[in-house]
């Protein structure tokens, strides 16, 4: 079969294919994982462990951590040359597909690429374009926490609920999902795209060179080879007490050898870590509650991720939850084995499977606030909606004969817009203005979790559809200036249109109307289900201070 499975990880790839059968991994210089560092110099390109070892003499030509980057459309410079993350990420899969070709002795044109499940679109679009870049047709952008669930044949047992806990080397993300007669769907989702592994080696590194009471310039080499001696610790400090450095040589000082000799104990690593487990088992617990189950509804509490192996997580997860989590098998190739299965059942190799996949983050467009002063978040999709969908707003415009149209995207939580992130931008411009302008705003999230926008004047049907700016503009927002549409979808505009009616009535008090302006932000933030709560609660309010 011709579909690799990939799990382009921030500090390992695995890649997987299908053959007669068989699940098998691509191999690199003997190894299943491949480290995801890529060096480029006059000599040409390296990809792996030849890049992660020359990264300690060559720093400047050395890239690791890519994944954090991706979507950012910051440059990389190597070697006076510009990169872009997705071109970098690009010569990791063209790595594999290389070795893949000569292991396999098989053509590979197609992928199935997994994404942390809280990237945003621009982080997915990129990991697609890091496939196309490498002539791998990505047919499907999976949810790494869904791929392990495969791995794990959570598809496969009877009706269940699992957590999915995968702690990586740079991203943490948890999933609870449910298996129903073989179909997965994703209950909720939380995590953090900056916390992992990595983190620790850093926090271990500054404690060994602490220890180590060098009196000397902390160099980018030294940062590299510190880092990397960090991470041996850290993988002993899973099966031991302690460590004792013993590193002949590790640096120079007035021409005079320094030697680094440090013992770490297995105590002081977790108190460094400690805040940031808690933080992941906290995230566990928030997302058990955002799938509205009891924790006993679990039946299993699922470690993936090689950062899982550490002890301290698993300890503190049953402290909390007193389930006792099950490392998953080779955590660190799970997700990697997921991939290939959700390729093998794309391609009809097994069907009893099927995924439904949801959206970690609400998705919408920035509306005018109350008090004219500034935009405010209108959510369209709604978090842990399952995917695709499509869902339609109508809005209205601010000014008669509106001619202009600017539909901004952001996808977040809260409904202050600088906290969510802009994801792009669509303008809509009217060739004969009706007086009163409305917008139909379609959102469909496709499979892969990317995002087409459509703008439709309701009067005159003239139409734009959303191509999204590939970067996030970092230029300041003036809202004021840009304003030109008020933004409430028509169901909530009957609402609205009474609580500003009361706002303006001189005759109720100042901290009535403050209640009313709080409860009027929630309803406009808040999804289906708790919005009829707070319509209740805004009708009541609506009745008493007319009454009064
Ligand atoms: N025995 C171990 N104890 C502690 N940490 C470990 C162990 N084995 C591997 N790790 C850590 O696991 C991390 C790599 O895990 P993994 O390969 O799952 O991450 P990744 O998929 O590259 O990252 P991400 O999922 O964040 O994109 C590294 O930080 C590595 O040091
Ligand atoms: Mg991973």
């Amino acid at each position: 079969m011709d579909i690799l499975g990939i799990d382009l990880g921030t500090t390992n790839t695995v890649a997987t294919v299908y053959k007669d059968n068989n699940l098998e991994f691509v191999s690199f210089d003997n190894s299943d994982l491949l480290p995801s560092v890529v060096n480029i110099s006059d000599n040409g390109v390296l990809v792996g462990q030849k890049a992660k070892n020359i990264a300690v003499v060559s720093p400047e030509d050395t890239v690791i951590s890519i994944k954090r980057k991706m979507g950012s459309g910051e440059k990389i410079t190597l070697n006076s040359k510009d990169y872009l993350p997705e071109e970098i990420s690009s010569l990791i899969i063209k790595k594999i597909k290389e070795e893949a070709t000569k292991q396999f002795s098989s053509e590979f044109s197609k992928c199935v690429i997994t994404v942390p499940a809280y990237f945003n679109e621009l982080q997915r679009e990129a990991t697609a374009k890091a496939a196309k870049l490498a002539n791998l047709e990505p047919i499907r952008i999976l949810n790494e926490p869904t791929a392990a669930a495969l791995s794990y044949g959570a598809n496969k047992d009877d009706d269940a609920i699992y957590a999915i806990y995968d702690l990586g080397g740079g991203t943490f993300d948890v999933s609870i999902i449910e298996n129903s007669q073989g179909m997965i769907e994703v209950l909720s989702t939380m995590g953090d795209n900056n916390l992992g592994g990595d983190d620790f080696d850093e926090a271990l590194a500054d404690l060994i060179w602490k220890k180590s009471e060098f009196k000397i310039e902390k160099t980018q080499k030294i940062k590299i080879k510190l880092q990397q001696l960090a991470e041996k610790v850290k993988i002993e400090l899973s099966s031991r007490d302690e460590v004792e450095l013993d590193e002949k040589f590790f640096a120079k000082q007035d021409n005079k050898a320094l030697h680094l000799e440090v013992s770490i104990s297995k105590e002081e690593f977790e108190e460094l870590i400690s805040a940031s487990i808690d933080k992941t088992v906290n995230l566990l617990i928030d997302a058990i509650d955002d799938a509205k189950i009891d924790i006993d509804e679990l039946n299993a509490i699922i470690l993936t991720g090689g950062s899982s192996r550490i002890p301290l997580i698993g300890e503190k997860i049953l402290e909390q939850s007193e389930i006792l989590p099950v490392l998953i098998d080779d955590p660190d190739k799970a997700v990697a084995v997921g991939a290939i299965l959700q390729g093998a059942m794309i391609e009809g190799k097994d069907t009893d499977s099927f995924l439904i996949d949801i959206t970690p983050y609400s998705l919408g467009t920035d509306v005018l606030k109350d008090d004219m002063f500034g935009l405010e978040f209108s959510k369209i999709i709604m978090k842990n909606t399952p995917i695709p969908t499509t869902k339609t707003n109508r809005y209205y415009s601010a000014i008669s004969y509106q001619r202009n149209y600017e539909i901004s995207i952001y996808q977040g939580e809260d409904i202050n817009l600088s906290k969510n992130v802009k994801i792009g931008m669509v303008d809509l411009s009217i060739e004969n203005p009706p007086e009163d302008g409305k917008i139909d705003v379609t959102f469909s999230l496709d499979i892969d979790g990317i995002l087409n926008v459509k703008g439709i004047e309701v009067n005159t049907g003239e139409i734009i559809e959303g191509q999204f700016k590939s970067k996030i503009s970092h230029t300041t927002r003036h809202s004021q200036k840009k304003v030109e549409i008020e933004m409430i979808s028509d169901h909530d505009k009957i609402i609205i249109t009474k609580v500003e009616a009361l706002l303006k009535n001189d005759s109720i008090l100042d901290e009535d109307k403050e209640d009313l302006r709080e409860l009027k932000k929630k309803f406009l933030s808040a999804n289906e289900e708790k919005k009829e709560e707070i319509e209740e609660e805004i009708i009541d309010s609506i009745f008493f201070l007319e009454d009064n």
